[in-house]
């Protein structure tokens, strides 16, 4: 008897270390010991030679013993089954993760506000690249070698050829478009540019632009201001009032600032326009002859305009944004404010 007992014991050893990896582990566990031919079924027989006296002592070992067999083979189940079938403890009812959607970038939005206005006028979007030659960033649109614009301080050259630089401007685009040679042009040119300016909340060492241009037979003045006004609508809306004053660029000629009347104060006088009432938003002008020669395009037979607006500072007015600095911080808690259809 004493034996019995130090043999169930060991079992009892055996079976608190028996680990199983799948079900069939767990089921060659289950005939080992719990089996019609199992060593449980075979511990009990031994009931029968046991003293009549001890029978109920021993009856309770042997009943307790064959409890920790099932629980421990019961537990093998269950761990080993939600291995093979992961579904099973899943609960199907919960509802699914919702799928992180981000949102597009304030600039983006409101490049896309602009281009899309002059896109309804047959505008074309083009792109250009952003490290130039000084050819189509400078000298093709009639920047002379001394315009201060080339000047170190402006722009950011390329150290390994001095021939190239960071654009300044969006305008190597129209360069590259007239020099395809297929006229007309009537394009839409949104694009970074850079300029060495030291970076505070109201301007940035790099920038976003929209320039247009448009080359055809007879392209006049006019047809720029009624463009211009078609846009100004679009975007502030009607009650908007709209100003030119004269300018200098030296790849238009003649050249023009416009001016809204301020869309926050609606043109009383405030922060924004400087208590002026209105707000600076382009340069324009049509395009200087030489600039046409420049890209082989016959200035007798062919006039053109261009104009160009930065994205950022109407942007900064739109949203209520202060500092310039916060649409390339990538903070998150800024970025996913911005939500709209375009
Ligand atoms: N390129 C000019 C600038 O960066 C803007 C401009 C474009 C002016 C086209 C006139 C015509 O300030």
């Amino acid at each position: 008897m004493e034996q019995l007992l130090e043999q169930i014991e060991t079992y009892k050893k055996e079976i608190k270390g028996f680990a199983a990896t799948d079900a069939k582990a767990a089921e060659e566990f289950r005939i080992k010991y719990l089996g019609t031919k199992g060593i449980v079924k075979a511990v009990m027989a031994e009931l029968k030679n046991v003293p009549h006296e001890k029978k109920k002592e021993f009856g309770q070992v042997l009943n307790e013993f064959k409890i920790f067999a099932e629980e421990k083979f019961e537990s093998l189940k269950s761990s080993t089954s939600s291995l093979e079938h992961p579904t099973s403890n899943i609960d199907l009812s919960l509802p699914g993760d919702p799928m992180p959607l981000g949102s597009r970038h304030p600039i983006t939005l409101m490049r896309n506000r602009i281009v899309s206005i002059f896109q309804r006028l047959g505008f074309a979007i083009a792109e250009g690249p952003e490290i130039e030659d000084d050819w189509h960033n400078f000298t093709a649109l009639n920047l002379h070698e001394h315009h201060p614009a080339r000047d170190m301080q402006d722009t950011f050259y390329v150290q390994q050829n001095p021939d190239w630089l960071l654009r300044t401007h969006t305008s190597n685009v129209q360069i590259r478009e007239m020099e395809k040679g297929k006229l007309p042009i009537r394009g839409i040119y949104p694009g970074r540019v850079y300029r060495n300016e030291t970076v505070s909340a109201r301007s940035h060492c790099f920038f976003h632009q929209v320039e247009g241009l448009y080359i055809d037979e007879n392209v006049s003045f006019a047809d720029l201001k009624q463009t211009l006004y078609f846009f100004v609508r679009e975007m502030y809306g009607k009650d908007v009032r709209v100003r030119f004053r004269p300018s200098y660029f030296p790849f238009t000629e003649p050249s023009a600032e416009m001016d809204v009347s301020c869309f926050i104060c609606g043109g009383v006088g405030c922060n924004i326009c400087k208590k002026t009432g209105w707000v600076e938003i382009l340069g324009c002008g049509m395009v200087h002859p030489q600039v046409l020669q420049n890209c082989h395009i016959d200035p007798n037979k062919y006039t053109g305009f261009a104009f160009g607006m930065g994205i950022e500072r109407p942007a900064m007015l739109k949203y209520g944004i202060n500092d310039i600095r916060l649409f390339s911080e990538n903070d998150v808690r800024f970025l996913k404010q911005f939500t709209s259809a375009i």
